[in-house]
């Protein structure tokens, strides 16, 4: 009860103070929010202004850096509910995972929603692959699975990503980004065009959050209670929100307006009790290098075709609760690909296995390195571990049944034991040279090709224009180059690209013979579409 109502006074306030009195951190009221503590009434301040240093030097400290990529993001909390089946199969065939067994059971889930370039503060509306991370608080312990919301990616090895991003990110001299230096990129890297034909297309502004598909991209693995494995690949399908993408001109009309508006669209939706819902498919693959196939099943920059690897639907996931606080449970949410529950494991895909390394490593330079104790990281389930101190240490995650004393292990003083419970682990047997070799079959432009004769005419009609409005900009060698990749996908793809910049087919077919200006000390071209 409130002091003030009627009732028996609470011990922990003094007279005319109760629980919504201002306090510092060390829980002192604060009896003058409004002024320094000055010699006069015009200064100067004095240094043992506790109140104020307090106050403003946490102030000082309330960023964290944001995410190196997908800094711009919103999140929402939620659950996911299994249907205990993969497709028609029990799931168990596949699986010994707990989140996906027993049908109804419900988990806890976090989504964080983002764009991958731009800055914490940039317009929603920019033409950038969506984030779509979720976070399976298990009876198990934690899952993350964090993926985009196209089915594919620009790279397959973890090797190149940094040169990706920084080809994206602005000029490291003028701050701007430039469609010239992301086009000399992606010109020199002919695995691009399957993700490049999906991100110049509308499919590269999502409307809003809640009408986007989410995907995992990479290929995983699932293991069931045998130890057999398979090759997984993830899909988020929208259910009764749909799925829905903008042009450019209706990008450029929102971003007139609001640059927040996927933020308050899902905010919105989640007030107003319009949660949205999302389907978990799986496709699955035996565990094998499937030579029949004309792409390798562990390459991202493919996907799998939906005719001969089916969508099985194993559970929804429905976003019922906003944050109660943006940047705790959002901004210092950590989610990475390494996170994997029992029945879930790796696959050998190379973006996979360098992304694992990535994304603790830089959450214990965000974040910190106890970011795992923070209420929104940290699993639901019981957690014992002998780690001790580091920034920010809270906690120990030792129970009162163990003896405190005991942070290491082996010991016969009743410290923490390793878990007895046998499993069947999955143990793929792997061998060959070391080396630093692309993968066999790299096959760049069939799926790019097919990928643009999919699309609708209004789709295709915005997805040249894109291309031709950013590649406007760039040196005629680079545009050679992109036409003539793009031809390679399909010929009348390159043809419309060519014409849009007025350039002769021929032309590109010849080496480049244009003298190439370095691009130190000069601006972006301007014309170009921001992406
Ligand atoms: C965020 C690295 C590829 C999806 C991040 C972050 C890093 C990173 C360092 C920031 C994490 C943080 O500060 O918490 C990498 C590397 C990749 C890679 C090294 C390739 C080798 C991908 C791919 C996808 C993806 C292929 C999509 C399937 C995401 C998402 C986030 C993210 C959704 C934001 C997570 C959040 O909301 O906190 N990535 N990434 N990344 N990445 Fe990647």
């Amino acid at each position: 009860m409130k002091q003030g109502q009627e009732g028996a006074k609470d011990k922990r306030f003094s007279e005319e103070e109760n629980e919504n009195t201002l306090t510092t951190r060390q829980g002192h009221p604060v009896r003058n929010n409004q002024n320094l503590r000055t010699v006069g009434n015009r200064g100067p301040s004095t240094l043992e202004n506790y109140d104020f240093i307090e106050k403003i030097s946490h102030f000082d400290r309330e960023r964290v850096p944001e995410r190196v990529v997908h800094a711009r993001g919103t999140g929402a909390h939620g659950y996911f509910e299994t249907y205990g089946k993969a497709g028609d199969e029990p799931v168990e065939k596949y699986t010994r995972a707990k989140v996906f067994s027993d049908a109804g059971k419900r988990t806890p889930v976090l989504v964080r929603f983002s764009t991958v370039t731009h800055q914490q503060g940039s317009p929603e509306t920019l033409r950038d692959p969506r984030g779509f991370a979720v976070k399976f608080y298990t009876e198990d312990g934690n899952w993350d699975l964090v993926g985009n919301n196209l089915k594919v990616f620009f790279i397959r090895d973890a090797m190149k990503f940094p040169d990706l991003i920084h080809a994206f990110k602005p000029d490291p001299v003028t701050n701007i980004q430039d469609s010239e230096r992301i086009f000399d990129f992606i010109s020199n890297t002919p695995e691009a065009m399957n993700m490049i034909t999906y991100l110049f297309s509308p499919w590269g502004i999502p409307a809003n959050y809640r009408q986007m598909q989410g995907s995992g991209v990479n290929t995983y693995r699932w293991v069931n209670e045998e130890g057999k494995g398979c090759l997984i690949k993830y899909h988020f399908e929208p259910l009764k929100q749909g799925i829905k993408n903008l042009t450019q001109e209706e990008a450029n009309e929102i971003q007139a307006e609001n640059f927040n508006h996927a933020t308050q669209d899902l905010y919105e939706a989640i007030e107003n009790g319009d949660y949205p819902e999302w389907e978990l498919c799986v496709q699955i693959m035996e565990d094998h290098e499937h030579p029949e196939l004309d792409f390798d099943p562990l390459d991202d920059t493919k996907i799998w075709p939906e005719d001969q690897f089916p969508f099985l639907k194993v559970g929804k996931m429905v976003l019922n609760k906003n944050p109660d606080n943006y940047y705790n449970e959002v901004e210092q949410a950590a989610f990475g690909t390494g996170v994997l529950v029992d029945g879930l494991d790796f696959s050998d895909d190379k973006m996979l296995q360098g992304r694992t390394f990535s994304y603790s490593d830089t959450q214990r330079y965000r974040v910190g390195a106890n970011y795992l104790q923070l209420p929104v990281n940290a699993p639901k389930k019981h957690v014992a571990t002998n780690q001790e101190g580091g920034q920010m240490s809270y906690q120990v995650d030792r129970p009162e049944s163990a003896n405190p004393h005991i942070n290491y292990e082996p010991s016969s003083l009743n410290g923490l034991e390793e878990s007895k419970r046998k499993v069947a682990h999955h143990r793929p047997y792997v061998e060959g040279e070391l080396t630093k070799e692309p993968i066999d079959r790299e096959n760049n432009f069939k799926q790019a090709g097919e990928r643009y004769r999919l699309l609708e005419d209004w789709e295709r009609k915005d997805l040249i224009n894109n291309l031709v409005n950013s590649l406007k900009p760039c040196q005629s060698h680079i545009q050679q180059k992109m036409i003539h990749l793009l031809s390679q996908c399909d010929e009348d793809y390159g043809k419309r690209v060519a014409d849009g910049l007025s350039m002769d087919m021929d032309a590109t077919k010849e080496e480049y013979s244009e003298e190439i200006t370095p691009t130190k000390g000069k601006l972006p071209k301007k014309g170009g579409s921001p992406l």
